[in-house]
């Protein structure tokens, strides 16, 4: 063991426990999301099943709930829905990645794991750390079980970026494809625009650089983090977190964006060609720098992390006194139908259902309501075909509203400085939500639209409430506990 993993692992052992005290007693900790144990957690990482165990790997500072120096916890499941937390995977305690492990993914090739992530190093001085003062170095690992590494080299020295791009090159991951191995990256050219470097290898050590894969597009920002790429249902996405995108209506309200493009790759240019405009995963307050895998039953299955980097001054996290911040979005499995990607939530997540309440609401009724007996519950809503309005008041301060074809999310004092996000909305057919003690993700007409977001309820009785110009056909079901 390095001299610096020991003396890591010894202050987390110190000073872990008064931190894990803390942390329990916060009423606002999930029950069924993946959280850190302390501290904080951004990006998910490495995602992979092998022999049916599914790992998920994530960005996380143990001591610090504003973040700091990143290393990647580990968490496992054998179903998506019950998770073990398992020993920190990656120290950042090498001279190449000393200042965090960032972030990175896994690809499995003939029974050996290969992960590959970014390591961080700044020097001290007067530096920017955008041109100078950064090295992000590509390192490669491999291991195979997904618990031990039997090896860690860098294959692509930060020395060693193309010409034109500033120091902010990140975010390995991989795909094959006739017979080669291609590795994304997210970068940030010298000009401030986003790009995707692409580099070809036959042996998964080697890397050459082959250009960027796709044609700068000035509409998406300076920086582009977290690229992914895979092929789903005939069709290729891209899929990636630019900042620096203009708002645009109800469109990229937030400081940061995630979504993706969708199209066709010339495997000879090497150049993938978008067939229509970047489109928002998800159009909540909490999403940001997703990642994909393909599972044993050949799922493509997307996390995201339910958080977004630098949202200070306008909402904040109210958990951090509380000593820990952030958590994962639950897993929803990616589909193109009918030229459109649908996200939906996992059909595993259903073995938590229980005390099943149903009802019906017609256009004539004035209000009907509920009252919540549990802080952890899901909701599908089943919309009739004429729908005009629809109101539903959920968890003390929150409201769903749909009027004038448009859907509204808002929150009140709830919201801790998060309020409204709009779709634009022919139909509204149908309204899935999962609701945690402090997190909510609404699916809308059957994961065409997802909105995800944080929310801090105070108060012990709630109701929820219908009221509107439709019928509703509503079933809620109280969620177990997890955790
Ligand atoms: C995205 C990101 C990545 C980076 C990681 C560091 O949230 O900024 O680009 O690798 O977080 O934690």
């Amino acid at each position: 063991m390095s001299n610096l993993k020991e003396s890591l692992q010894k202050d987390i052992e110190a000073e872990q426990p008064a931190l894990q005290n803390k942390v329990a007693a916060d009423p606002w900790r999930l029950h069924y999301h993946q959280q850190p144990p302390t501290g904080w957690l951004n990006d998910p990482n490495g995602v992979h099943q092998k022999d049916g165990l599914y790992h998920l790997y994530y960005q996380y500072s143990p001591l610090d709930a504003t973040g700091g120096l990143k290393y990647w916890g580990h968490k496992t499941s054998r179903d998506l829905v019950h998770f073990k937390e398992e020993d920190i995977f990656l120290y950042p305690d090498q001279d190449f990645d000393k200042d965090g492990v960032y972030s990175g993914s896994a690809f499995e090739k003939e029974g050996l794991i290969h992960f590959f992530y970014t390591g961080n190093v700044k020097h001290l001085g007067d530096h920017d750390y955008i041109t100078s003062g950064r090295e992000q170095n590509t390192v490669h690992m491999t291991s195979s079980d997904g618990f031990n590494i039997d090896r860690r080299e860098v294959v692509i020295d930060s020395m060693e970026y193309p010409d034109g791009f500033t120091q902010h090159i990140r975010d390995p991951k991989i795909l094959e494809k006739n017979g080669l191995f291609y590795m994304v990256m997210g970068g940030r050219t010298s000009d401030d625009r986003g790009a995707i470097l692409l580099y070809e290898s036959d042996n998964l050590s080697k890397w050459q650089y082959k250009g960027n894969l796709l044609e700068n597009r000035e509409e998406l920002g300076y920086m582009w983090e977290c690229p992914d790429f895979f092929e789903l249902n005939g069709q290729e996405i891209l899929l990636m977190s630019p900042q620096g995108v203009e708002q645009k209506g109800f469109e990229f309200e937030n400081v940061y964006q995630s979504g993706y493009l969708m199209g066709k790759t010339d495997w000879n240019a090497l150049q993938f060609k978008p067939a229509e405009d970047f489109v928002e995963l998800d159009r909540g307050f909490d999403f940001y720098a997703p990642q994909t895998f393909l599972d044993e039953q050949n799922r493509r299955i997307l996390w995201g992390w339910m958080g977004l980097p630098d949202t200070e001054p306008e909402y904040y996290n109210p958990t951090v006194e509380r000593g820990w911040q952030h958590a994962m979005t639950l897993p929803r499995e990616l589909t193109i139908e009918k030229g459109k990607l649908k996200q939906r939530p996992l059909p595993e997540y259903q073995k938590l259902r229980n005390e099943e309440t149903k009802l019906q609401y017609n256009t004539h009724d004035s209000e009907i309501s509920l009252t919540e007996t549990s802080l952890t519950y899901e909701l599908k809503i089943e919309v009739g075909q004429k729908e005009k309005s629809v109101t539903i008041q959920l968890s003390q301060d929150m409201t769903l509203q749909y009027d004038g074809q448009i859907f509204t999310l808002n929150l009140g004092k709830s919201g801790y400085g998060r309020k409204t996000r709009s779709i634009e909305l022919s139909r509204l057919e149908q309204i899935h939500v999962f609701v945690d003690t402090s997190s909510v993700e609404i699916f809308l007409n059957d994961g065409a639209y997802v909105l995800t977001t944080r929310m801090y309820p105070t108060s012990q009785t709630r109701q929820i409430r219908f009221s509107g110009e439709a019928d509703l056909n509503i079933s809620k079901w109280d969620l177990n506990k997890t955790q």
